[in-house]
């Protein structure tokens, strides 16, 4: 992870210096002390160069001043639009930035002083999450093509505040980065004994980690779950992890689901082959759960939180389900599988009966890249949801808002639910195309108990196939953000 510094705000004699500037201040504005100092010290060439880029410190704005004199390698000035409506997010977008425009420098130094000091520690999350990469399968990429920053220093009047509000950011970047690894992670490596060793690992952050192995999902009855494994030389896994922060230990917890299926071939529906390689990230439900409970634990969340992960791979074989084949689920209902590729929802069928049997949460979420129907509706830029509470959406929406990892709350209704009716077991696996990612959340829904639940559809999020400000092309950890927000707005102690 990229080192985060935190120092009393002075101008550096040399290296690189981001200014982060509000829309319409000039260098003797209360958060421009730096910004004055090094146009003086330059002799004004940065105020020449803002002015021929027309830079006014709208947001997004960037521009790169190199070699302004006094020593500074290069100045890079951002813009974060007006101060009023400055927020956490813009300055993570605004600290992503800066970190992309620094990579050919080893170490540089941002101007925060005036801004406030959850405003500077966001502009730091938002650099450190832009300095991800996943380099683990390169062995022949030149050093003059690897980016070069390792460290960034927090300039501020007020370090310790900084470093407060900086200290459980980091413990969520973490979190994020362990989804994230997961997700890049090719499937010849990462298969379900595989994933769940690596969660094991996470003990050394305080979680508690139980695994149920074949013969315990057997013994429980997981027949759905294990009826998508069953065509795989690779064993399935279910991965329990537990985080007890909350001051008593009698809170109900709060369950997060994970749909992991570390590769989908869709089985003996077999997926054309044209882009099957995506089909390694159907994992990514589970690996952001994983990478929630390393962020809760990692910033010592005051919450008694649980996530739980189906682990499977989906493959043909002469093992292999069919379709037309009836399989009987944990919780006692049966399933005609009619398409052996809508395999994640019968695996949240059984981790989810189980999570409320076992646990009796407050709330359920579960997270799924689920259906390709809803990145048709919704694209690229939002993750569609689906719940049976108000209050939980209304608090997953206003976390979607505060954390730019928008969410839209799509429908549930009987009339929809009557698409999986079955001709001869208690429902059947798909509806028809219409509706595809509703009907989806109606067959999860039959496995929810009276509980407050929610579905997050991130078929279309988990994945991206462009640099974003803080989201390098790649894994994303969508959903690790949004949830780690909502339980910090709601569920803490
Ligand atoms: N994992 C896929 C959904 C998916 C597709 C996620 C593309 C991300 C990108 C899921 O298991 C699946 O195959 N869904 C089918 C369901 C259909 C058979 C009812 C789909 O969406 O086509
Ligand atoms: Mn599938
Ligand atoms: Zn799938």
């Amino acid at each position: 992870m990229l080192d985060i510094a935190v120092a009393k705000s002075a101008l550096p004699k040399s290296g690189a210096l981001v200014l982060l500037i509000p829309e319409g201040t000039t260098p003797d504005a209360s958060t421009g002390a730096l910004w004055k100092a090094a146009d003086e010290a330059t002799g004004g060439a940065i105020s020449r160069a803002l002015a021929v880029a027309e830079f006014t410190g709208k947001k997004g704005q960037a521009t790169t001043i190199l070699a302004p004199g006094a020593g500074l390698s290069r100045v890079i000035a951002i813009g974060l639009g007006k101060l009023e409506a400055l927020t956490g997010h813009i300055a993570e977008a605004a600290g992503g930035s800066a970190c992309a425009a620094l990579s050919k420098e080893p170490a540089a130094s941002i101007a925060t002083a005036g801004l406030a000091p959850d405003i500077a520690a966001s502009a730091a999350l938002g650099a450190v999450l832009r300095a991800y990469r996943f380099d683990r399968y390169r062995t022949k990429e030149k050093a003059e093509d690897k980016p070069k920053l390792a460290k960034l220093t927090l300039l501020t009047d007020t370090p310790p505040k900084v470093k407060a509000a900086w200290t459980p950011l980091k413990g969520v970047a973490e979190g994020v980065f362990v989804a994230r690894d997961l997700v890049s992670e090719p499937p010849n490596v990462l298969n379900p004994p595989e994933m769940a060793k690596r969660i094991e690992a996470l003990s050394a952050l305080g979680l508690k980690i139980e695994v149920l192995y074949p013969k315990d999902m057997k013994k429980l009855g997981f027949g759905a779950l294990l009826g998508v494994a069953q065509g795989s030389a690779q064993e399935a896994r279910t991965v329990i992890m537990h985080w007890n922060g909350a001051p008593s230990n009698k809170d109900a917890p709060l369950c997060f689901v994970g749909k992991g299926v570390t590769f989908d071939t869709g089985g003996i529906s077999i997926k054309p082959a044209g882009g099957m390689e995506d089909m390694k990230w159907d994992m990514g439900g589970s690996g952001t759960v994983v990478g929630l409970m390393a962020a809760l634990a990692g910033r010592k969340a005051k919450c008694n939180a649980i996530g739980l992960v189906g682990l499977v791979e989906n493959m043909p074989d002469g093992n292999a389900q069919r379709p037309g084949d009836v399989v009987t689920t944990y919780s006692g209902q049966t399933v005609e599988v009619i398409n052996t590729d809508a395999e994640g929802r019968l695996v949240l069928a059984d981790v989810l009966w189980y999570a409320q049997q076992k646990y009796n949460p407050r709330f359920m979420i579960d997270l799924a890249t689920l259906t390709g129907a809803m990145m048709v509706a919704l694209g690229h830029e939002m993750a569609g949801f689906f719940a049976n509470d108000d209050t939980i959406a209304d608090q997953l929406f206003a976390a979607g808002k505060a954390t730019g990892e928008g969410v839209w709350r799509m429908p549930l209704s009987d009339a929809y639910d009557k698409l999986i009716k079955s001709d001869i077991a208690d429902m059947k696996n798909i509806g028809g195309r219409a509706g595809g990612a509703i009907t989806a959340a109606q067959f999860i829904q039959r496995f929810v108990n009276n509980k407050p639940w929610i579905h997050i559809d991130i078929a279309g999020m988990a994945w991206s196939s462009k640099d974003t400000a803080t989201i390098p092309k790649g894994a994303t950890a969508f959903g690790v953000r949004l949830l780690d927000r909502m339980v910090a707005d709601h569920y803490e102690a």
